[in-house]
Parts: structure tokens; sequence; C-alpha cells
């Protein structure tokens, strides 16, 4: 196993060392076109709130997590920054604005070259995934403090799929050629947890497009594993997803009572 290989301490009392610090990288440089004509995604707002502030705050809910690194919209960055300061969020969590990049990919890429040096855990968690709850998000840190070099919160599917072959034409009928079983299928969610050099080395070696971090991971051969997906994860990309976040957080503030 070479060093980069080696996976992140855990906490360990009898060797004096100290636990893994951990930083979550929030990719927020989307248009978030599926959501219809309007400001990015990511400022749209949930019970009055943007989205963006309900991911960040999701994140340093974690007490294991004490730096986030936005990554706001290339002309954006300095709208995000005030947005920060105008919404309260814990002291004990560092934050930073850098701005992205033309796909996710380049954007978390970005944000993790913004990283300081000390942080040996790194969460890349979608903007588009405001009310992750905390426990999925210390689940994902502590399966990586675990010696995971990648760890991905998952869910069964719901649908059966089927893969189909791209239509003859716009309006064409698209032909299946196959029902994977979808007892071996889930859908994967965000944040994804990484050991830092695993997921650095990843973003400098793998060229594709891809549509998340742990994918990267997988193709550099290294093990990615699962830990219990959450509902209320969901990534809000069609206006019935809104209706649906708005929801969700009518019941919270109901149940804590204000
Ligand atoms: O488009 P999609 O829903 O997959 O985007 C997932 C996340 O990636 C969103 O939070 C979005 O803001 C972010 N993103 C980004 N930079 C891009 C495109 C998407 O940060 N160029």
């Amino acid at each position: 196993m070479s060093d980069d290989q080696l996976p992140p301490s855990s906490p360990h009392p009898a060797s004096g060392r100290t636990a893994a610090r951990t930083a979550a990288v929030i990719p927020a440089a989307g248009r978030g076109v599926r959501l219809g004509p309007g400001v990015p995604k990511a400022l749209r707002t949930l019970g009055g709130t943007p989205m963006l502030i309900h991911a960040v705050r999701a994140m340093a809910d974690s007490r294991a997590v004490s730096l986030v690194v936005v990554v706001a919209p290339p002309d954006g960055a300095a709208e995000v920054k005030s947005l920060l300061d105008a919404h309260a969020l814990p002291d004990r969590t560092d934050f930073l604005v850098v701005p992205g990049g033309g796909t996710r990919q380049e954007s978390v890429r970005l944000g993790l070259d913004a990283l300081p040096p000390g942080y040996d855990i790194v969460l890349v968690h979608d903007a588009a995934r405001p009310l992750v709850p905390v426990d999925t998000v210390d689940a994902v840190i502590g399966a990586v403090r675990d010696g995971a070099p990648a760890v991905v919160p998952a869910l069964p599917l719901a649908d059966t799929v089927k893969q189909v072959e791209p239509a003859a034409g716009p309006g064409e009928p698209e032909s299946v050629v196959a029902t994977p079983d979808r007892s071996l299928l889930r859908a994967v969610q965000t944040p994804q947890g990484f050991d830092r050099a695993t997921l650095e080395r990843a973003h400098r070696t793998v060229k594709d497009n891809v549509t998340d971090d742990a994918s990267m991971v997988e193709q550099l051969g290294r093990a990615v594993v699962t830990v219990p997906g959450h509902e209320e994860a969901f990534k809000v990309t069609r206006p019935l997803d809104l209706i649906l976040a708005e929801a969700v957080l009518a019941r919270r503030r109901l149940n804590d009572g204000f």
C-alpha cells in the first residue's frame, strides 16, 4: 500500500492521535435549468431561506465538519459570500467561497483546490440536496474514518429500471435491451465522503465526464462502499421536488415546535 492509499487516521486515544479533520465541498454553480427559468437553483428559496443555506447548515450541523467550501456560480461568488454573511451559521465552522466551472466535476475540483492542508476527510455535497439529515452525514464520515476510501449514501430503488437503446429520432420509441436485477441496484445521494488523497488523485486522473465523485474513485480501482441513504436527502431537480421539499420543511418546523 503506498502512502496515498493509506486510510485516514481514526480517533485513537491510546496513540495520542486526533480524529482526521473533515471539510465539506458544496458544488452550487449549476443553473438548474430543469427547475425552469429563474435564479441559479442553489439560490432559490425553501421556506424563505436559499437552498444553498439549507445545504451549508446540513453540513455544519455535523460536529465533525469544521470547514465548508461553497463553489459558487462563476459570476456569483460575491453574492454567495454576502448570502453566507447574512444567515446564521455555527461559529465552530469556517466557510470559504470559490467560483465554480462549466461542469459539476470542474466545480468540485475548484473546491478541492481551495482546501487548506490539515483536512484528511472530504465530503462532497450537492447544494441541490438541502434537507439531508445530520445522521446521514455522520454515517458517511464514520465509514471513512473506519477506513473506507470512498463512501456513498444509497437507497434501494422503488421502480424497476430498464436499459434502452437511444431512439432513432426525436419522438421515436426507444428499444428496451435489458432489465437489471433491481435488488442489486441503488440510487446514490450526497454527501459522498472520501479520504482526501484518494479524491484528489481521482480528480487528477479521471478525465471522463461523470455525474458523481465516487464513480471517479471506482475508475481508480479503489473500493467504494455504501451506507444507508435517507429519503429526505433527495435532489431538488424538478418543480415537483420544490413542493416536496417545502412539505418536508413544514413538517420539521411543526415537529420542532416553531
Ligand atoms: O445538475 P445536477 O443536478 O447534477 O447538479 C448537481 C450539483 O452540482 C448542484 O448542486 C449544482 O449546483 C452543481 N453544479 C456545479 N457546477 C456546474 C454544474 C452543477 O457546481 N457547472
